[in-house]
């Protein structure tokens, strides 16, 4: 093509990735504001529907805008003359309050089209450069209630702003108890009553049965968070709980739940508001948070990259055991895991590549109930070969020599998935005070059960394949073996009724590939001693074949479980039968 005729097919071709876009974004605006109605209706199991059917969206749109682009520049498509010029029309959209998405997007596409190694600098954006007008304070995404003391009418105004069509069940008693819980914290944290501003964010987060205020307390220099968790009861609405701790509405925020829905216009001031109340939180996470997992990962990646400039920066062999079908390693100054599907796997593991990207894809679309570390995708990176010790990269090169290319000063990984580390639950009960140990321990049982809740089976019940992280809670990261509770067959172990029945070594009666047996996990789920006590205490009933059934009759009866993305303790309704 020569400099004449390129033109056009340029401006259609980037007019198509455009459009492209603009269908994903209407698509998840449309998905995202049903949530709001499926919380005044307690309509569950749509709202199940809808986060998943989000979920498809961004492939389905690069998709097409990949077959477009094909169809518009033909054999020019590989040209990288013209993607340059594509980007550079392409970026005259930087005043739009979403253009880092729409960045994001364009790069997905031309990584498609060429499958880039590492990133592309003439036809990728790099980084993100907001115009000054996108930044424009004036059309503020929250409002400021300005107050001498919070008191009931306060928090009375701000509920009845939000326009439900439904009532709340009892808001002379939900407006009485938050505003004394408020009025404490603050006089806690200022020393004592002052005059306070609140910002209360104007969209409402919804995920699970939950729909969530956020805000934040300002007084002077000091920023307290607010987070209002709200239930439908069968009552009406009510206010579940007052988390005002940045910590508190991390774990909220955490990386173990499925993404929010909320309606946003402008995705960017809304990661900025929250990350001044959740200040230990990357703006990765927080996009991710909120549904834009894709950006969430641009994200990570530059940070990633930003690290690895230090001269300092080493990658690490993972902590804990290691995994017979990942190869994992991290940096210890970035605190995610870089995971490469071996090569080959050892017995007893009967699964294959495809089998575990199978298993890893099966937890993105799932409810992960915050019982699942969220895992990234990623493709063809490029890191330099000086992070990597050379022990590291012999074992890459020998568990995963078909997935990591080893060259003169850069090392190439295919495909890897990275997840937010946390300490290895064998690990740190190896190391915890008694107290946390304990408290991991029972969470550790909390965790198999929400998932089992939620139709997911761990299979393998390993202290090893669970994590602690840095708020406590415990997640589960090994997903090779997970499956549906549902598709489960829990079995007794049948009894022996000959002498050679009962001194086999192996199992004498058939065992089904869906079979398992619950009292088979007395042995491994922990270890012996005073933890052991503790959890059978608490948890002994997975030990038994009815508890079992019983979660998959109240699967089968399309019950939908509750979680709470805080302590039990702090529930506001826990003695209401909420
Ligand atoms: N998110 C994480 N944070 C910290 N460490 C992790 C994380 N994911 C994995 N690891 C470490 O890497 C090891 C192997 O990871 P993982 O359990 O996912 O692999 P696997 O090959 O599926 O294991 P298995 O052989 O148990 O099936 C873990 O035992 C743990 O020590
Ligand atoms: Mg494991």
């Amino acid at each position: 093509m020569n400099g004449n005729t390129t033109l056009r097919p340029v401006s259609t071709a980037v007019a198509s990735i455009q459009a492209a876009y603009d269908r994903y974004e209407r698509g998840f605006d449309e998905i995202t504001r049903r949530a709001r109605s499926r919380f005044e209706r307690r309509d569950w199991s749509g709202a199940q529907v809808d986060a998943t059917e989000r979920l498809a969206l961004y492939k389905t749109h690069v998709d097409g805008a990949v077959a477009d682009v094909h169809d518009i520049l033909e054999d020019a498509v590989m040209e990288r003359t013209v993607w340059a010029a594509m980007r550079s029309e392409h970026a005259l959209q930087r005043d739009r309050p979403d253009s880092e998405l729409v960045e994001t997007f364009f790069n997905s596409v031309t990584r498609r089209v060429f499958s880039t190694v590492g990133v592309d600098p003439a036809i990728e954006y790099l980084e993100h450069c907001p115009s000054d007008t996108a930044a424009d304070p004036r059309s503020s995404i929250w409002d400021t209630y300005e107050t001498a003391g919070v008191d009931p009418a306060l928090i009375r105004r701000i509920l009845v702003a939000l326009p439900w069509s439904v009532p709340y069940a009892q808001l002379d008693r939900d407006t009485v108890l938050v505003a004394e819980l408020i009025d404490g914290r603050i006089r806690a944290v200022l020393g004592g009553a002052g005059p306070v501003e609140l910002d209360i964010l104007k969209s409402v987060f919804y995920r699970n049965k939950g729909a969530y205020l956020v805000g934040r307390i300002r007084a002077g220099t000091e920023i307290i968070p607010l987070v209002l968790p709200l239930l439908h009861a069968e009552r009406g609405i009510v206010v579940d709980a007052v988390l005002m701790t940045s910590d508190e509405a991390s774990v909220v925020f955490g990386f173990s739940w499925t993404y929010f829905r909320v309606d946003t216009p402008r995705p960017r001031a809304l990661v900025n508001f929250l990350g001044t109340i959740m200040p230990l939180k990357s703006v990765h996470e927080l996009y991710t948070a909120i549904g834009y997992n894709k950006h969430g990962k641009t994200e990570l990646y530059r940070s990633l990259m930003r690290h690895l400039e230090e001269p300092a920066a080493r990658f690490a062999f993972a902590e804990g055991d290691e995994g017979m079908v990942m190869a994992v390693f991290t940096l210890p100054s970035f605190n995610v895991v870089f995971k490469v599907i071996k090569d080959s796997f050892g017995a007893p593991k009967n699964t294959t590549r495809r089998g575990v990207m199978a298993k890893y894809h099966f937890v993105f679309v799932r409810d992960r109930v915050g019982r699942l570390a969220d895992a990234q995708e990623f493709e063809h990176l490029e890191f330099p070969r000086r992070c990597f010790p050379e022990e590291l990269l012999g074992y890459l090169a020998r568990e995963a020599g078909g997935t990591v290319r080893v060259e003169e000063d850069r090392v190439v990984v295919r495909h890897l998935y990275t997840e937010r580390r946390v300490t290895p639950l064998n690990l740190f009960l190896r190391e915890a005070e008694e107290s946390a140990a304990r408290d991991a321990v029972l969470d550790y049982g909390n965790a198999i059960k929400d998932l089992a809740a939620a139709d997911i089976f761990t299979g393998d019940m390993l202290l090893k394949n669970f994590g602690v992280t840095r708020n406590g809670r415990v997640i589960c990261y090994d997903y090779d073996e997970l499956c549906l509770l549902s598709e489960c067959r829990f079995r007794r172990l049948p009894q022996p009724t000959t002498i050679d029945e009962e001194f086999s070594a192996e199992p004498w009666f058939h065992v089904g590939e869906q079979d398992v047996f619950p009292e088979e996990f007395q042995a491994f789920l922990v270890p012996p001693g005073r933890l052991r006590t503790a959890f059978l205490a608490a948890h002994g009933n997975l030990l038994d074949l009815g508890f079992w059934q019983g979660v998959q009759q109240r699967l089968a009866a399309g019950e939908v479980v509750d979680v709470f993305p805080y302590r039990r303790e702090a529930r506001l309704q826990r003695n209401e039968g909420v």
